[in-house]
């Protein structure tokens, strides 16, 4: 049988302040160097199970063999690192719900804070149709701090910060703050418009990494979606961000307006700005795209993979194409399941738990509040078998009779249909069943 493994939450892999790879043992406190190599392998366990197999013929299609990994997760000091991750329907019954090396059940190892709506832009193409207009809820230190000690209990490995526009917070600062000290990684999503000089430095002490949105390297584009002005303050960031070494991945929305430049935009990224990694992510037509002429048609949809798999060649592991309807689902189970609930859950503003960002303001979705009931009863609540081995593919109305079904992995994804005014069991509009039956 197949062993999934993944990393275990007593490590945290990231950078230091050296911009070293490291390895780092909470438990023993103790840090280790590592290859950019054993790194990007390590990334692949990382959050989310994985094979050996899987990761071996990854690599191997790059003509690149993995022994060196295997001979460093051999070794006496590292075989806690990688834990056998089993399957979601086993999981009652099991006792200590935060530990990972003798876990039997889902465990927490990635938290999303949905920390506003508010955002100082109005992006024609914006899923979660946030805006200038909606307002935000201030957060006091203690409910902070007490976030932190929370987030602690439940020994995650990453924390990411979005909205809305997360530096449009008049409380950033505090959390900015109050991760420094924190032992997991810290991601922000980010327009990077409003970035200032005491937050690059709190930044960089932090060693907090940051997903920059790009959607063009002119001003005609960039602003095309994001509205006259924005590209100005985003290239202004970068070129700080760039200059004190801070490390950034670029979130590049690809769309019917900047498709046909996407050669330059990762020429742009790499070797003028020197972002990490380039995310080409294909535009969804979800919350404010759907009324918009920025989604591709079929045909550029077509041209667009050809010029993605080619970038992908050059670029290799620097670009990710965040594309779930190109993903192949490797499982051969029935069982409906994805991160959310297993790995997974987001909190609002409030401090409200949710599924997943998508869940975020559907009450019936809301799994109690992380500080009035602390993370243990919420990530014990029986509101999540749904998400944990109970939803079966016979159950799902369009899926199950669905020639797609094997391979698909949208779906597993069950809140996207009901954040587009579907349910629950429904299909999400733009999987591959439904664009063909277009
Ligand atoms: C919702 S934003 C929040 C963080 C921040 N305000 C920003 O723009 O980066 C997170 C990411 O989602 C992307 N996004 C927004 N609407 C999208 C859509 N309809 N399809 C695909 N990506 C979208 C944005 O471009 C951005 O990279
Ligand atoms: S994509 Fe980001 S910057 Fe644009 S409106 Fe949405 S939240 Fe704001
Ligand atoms: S109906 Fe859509 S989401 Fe469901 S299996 Fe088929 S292609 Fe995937």
């Amino acid at each position: 049988m197949t062993k999934f493994l993944r990393i275990s939450n007593s490590y945290h892999l990231g950078r230091d302040n050296n911009n070293c790879y490291q390895l780092y043992n909470k438990v023993k406190g103790k840090s280790y160097v590592v290859t950019f190599k054993l790194y990007t392998i390590l990334k692949l366990f990382y959050n989310e199970p994985n094979t050996i197999e899987n990761v071996r013929n990854e690599f191997r299609k790059l003509n690149i063999e993995i022994n060196d990994f295997l001979s460093f997760v051999r070794k006496d000091q590292f075989r806690d690192l990688l834990v056998e991750v089993v399957e979601v329907k086993d999981y009652s019954g099991f006792d200590n719900i935060f530990s990972c090396s003798d876990r039997k059940g889902p465990t927490l190892s990635r938290v999303d804070f949905f920390i506003t709506k508010h955002c100082n832009l109005c992006c024609k193409h914006c899923f979660e149709g946030s805006a200038p207009t909606f307002k935000t809820k201030a957060i006091s230190r203690k409910e902070i701090n007490n976030l932190m000690e929370q987030l602690k209990i439940a020994n995650i490995q990453t924390l990411k910060i979005t909205g809305g526009e997360p530096f449009t917070h008049p409380n950033i600062k505090h959390v900015l703050k109050a991760v420094m000290d924190a032992h997991f990684e810290t991601i922000i999503l980010t327009n990077a418009t409003l970035i200032d000089d005491e937050s690059i430095s709190m930044i960089k002490s932090a060693n907090i990494q940051l997903g920059i949105s790009l959607d063009g390297i002119t001003s005609e584009t960039h602003d095309y979606i994001r509205g006259k002005g924005a590209f100005d303050k985003t290239i202004t960031v970068l070129h700080k961000l760039s200059k004190e070494r801070i490390r950034f991945a670029i979130t590049c929305s690809v769309t019917s307006k900047n498709w046909e430049q996407l050669t330059d935009i990762a020429d742009f990224v790499f070797n003028k700005i020197n972002a990490e990694v380039l995310y080409l992510n294909r535009i969804r037509p979800m919350g404010r795209a759907r009324q918009s002429s920025v989604v591709m048609s079929d045909k550029e949809n077509q041209e667009l993979s050809m010029i993605m798999t080619n970038l992908k060649r050059i670029y290799k592991d620097k670009i990710v194409l965040s594309d779930d309807s190109k993903i192949v689902c490797k499982s051969n189970s029935d069982i409906i399941h994805c991160a959310a609930g297993n790995t997974l859950l987001a909190i609002d503003e409030n401090f409200d738990v949710y599924p997943c960002v998508y869940g975020i303001g559907n009450s019936h979705y809301k799994i109690g509040n992380i500080l009035v009931d602390g993370v243990g009863k919420v990530w014990e609540s029986s509101q999540w078998d749904i998400f944990r081995g109970q939803t079966k593919l016979s159950d799902l109305l369009d899926c199950r009779d669905c020639t797609f079904n094997k391979t698909c992995i949208m779906k597993n994804c069950r809140l996207k249909p009901i954040f587009e005014g579907r349910s629950f069991y429904s299909s999400i509009s733009y999987c591959n069943k439904n664009i063909d039956n277009v």
